[in-house]
């Protein structure tokens, strides 16, 4: 196992792909070139989790509330991955306005198996600042997001802020300062 960073995403509209790139280059500015691997879920194996104890796992929800395509696809596989001693932090791309009672779904349920199979999660996020009516992506006293909230569509201006200080707040929490 290296103690490098493994990010994998899924896109159906390269949404999740291009915040992807984003915390690749702002998680390699604190912790160095080269120190983040990233895989479409799409292409992606089981076994490549095996090979870190640093993972991001990275989603849109579509479709009311269904998981992205590529995801689906490989969840059978993704419900099988150990994630015992590892910290992981999820991100998950959606609409708060026009999928309001689904927002972020997704991220909910990958971050739901990531746990069960004995992952330490990272990278809770506030709610504030954000408007939606039902998400599965929301602890129990909805004051967080399990993971962290991009909203391409109705908040694109804050993408940028929201992931540089999301990667301050990960690199703290998995101890990669
Ligand atoms: C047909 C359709 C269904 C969607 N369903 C949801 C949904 O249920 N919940 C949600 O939060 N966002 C939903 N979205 C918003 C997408 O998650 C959002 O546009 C995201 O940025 C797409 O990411 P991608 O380009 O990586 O696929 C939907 C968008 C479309 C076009």
């Amino acid at each position: 196992m290296t103690g490098k960073v493994g990010l994998f995403y899924g896109t159906d509209t390269g949404n999740t792909e291009r915040v992807a790139e984003l915390i690749k280059e702002k998680l390699e500015e604190k912790i160095g070139e080269g120190q983040v691997d990233v895989y479409d879920v799409a292409t992606a194996s089981p076994e490549d989790f095996d090979k870190y104890q640093y993972i991001i796992l990275g989603q849109p929800t579509w479709y009311y509330g269904e998981l992205q395509s590529s995801w689906d696809e490989f969840w059978d596989d993704f419900k099988k991955v150990d994630f015992t001693g590892k910290k992981v932090a999820c991100f998950g791309l959606g609409d708060q306005a026009d999928y309001s009672e689904y927002f972020l779904d997704a991220m909910g349920m990958m971050h739901d198996v990531a746990v069960e199979n004995g992952a330490e999660p990272v990278g809770y996020w506030p709610t504030d600042g954000y408007e939606f009516d039902a998400s599965k992506a929301v602890t129990e006293d909805g004051e967080f997001f399990v993971g962290l909230a991009i909203d391409e569509d109705q908040q694109p201006e804050l993408t940028e802020e929201r992931v540089s200080q999301w990667v301050d707040q990960i690199v703290e929490e998995m101890g990669l300062a």
